[in-house]
């Protein structure tokens, strides 16, 4: 049997010319609420996502191991400390124009107050569109010096776990990270980067 088409009207005219209501039928409400659903969320994710904007990936650091600033090694005129880094490349998951991001080269540095601590490269990488990338480095400093004034800052800010490190990376394809990390307290969630691009 054929589907009753006439089920969707609300009225009827009967041969009197008086209208009869007739009981709604379930689709004629399901079907606006969902268009208003949706349309609703697709406003609110043009708003929030901008989908028309190409998406590079975000980036954030963490360290995830270090030596060379603690016991006897602060003592010493020098330091040559180590760090352990890992690099996450994130790119939106849901986003139409999130793009891929391929990097050759680059070099990363770790530095307190404005002094370099450590110096390392960044190995080849690629974050995927749609997908997330983590990335191992090693930073080594040798023989550094640290005034008498830094290593004292150093060293308090340490007893009160709130000691910073800024961790910089020179990428190629005009690309600079710069993040900053606590040395002793690591959080849960890895120290986001700002990402700064252009030509130099
Ligand atoms: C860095 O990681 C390597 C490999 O996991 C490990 O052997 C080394 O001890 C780590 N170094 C530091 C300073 O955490």
């Amino acid at each position: 049997m054929e589907p009753d088409l006439e089920a969707g009207l609300t009225t009827s005219r009967a041969p009197g010319g008086t209208v009869i209501p007739l009981r709604r039928h379930p689709l004629e409400i399901i079907i606006p609420c969902t268009f208003g659903v949706l349309g609703t969320l697709g406003i609110v994710w043009l708003l929030v996502c901008d989908p028309l904007a190409p998406c590079f990936p975000t980036f954030s650091v963490e360290v995830a191991g270090f030596d060379g600033l603690d016991g006897p090694a602060v003592a010493a005129p020098t330091l040559s400390p180590a760090f352990n880094l890992t690099l996450h490349g994130v790119s939106r998951r849901h986003h139409i124009g999130s793009l891929e991001l391929c990097q050759e080269r680059g070099t990363v540095a770790v530095s307190y107050a404005g002094a370099v601590l450590a110096w390392g490269r960044v190995p080849k990488f690629c974050v995927p569109a749609h997908g997330q990338r983590h990335v191992g480095m090693v930073a080594l400093g040798a023989d550094v010096v640290l005034s008498d004034e830094l290593r004292d800052r150093l060293a308090s800010e340490r007893l009160s776990r709130s000691a910073e490190l800024d961790v910089d990376m020179m990428l190629d394809r005009q690309r600079l990270l710069s993040c900053r990390v606590n040395l002793d307290e690591p959080s849960s969630q890895p120290s986001p980067c700002k990402v700064f691009t252009g030509d130099w």
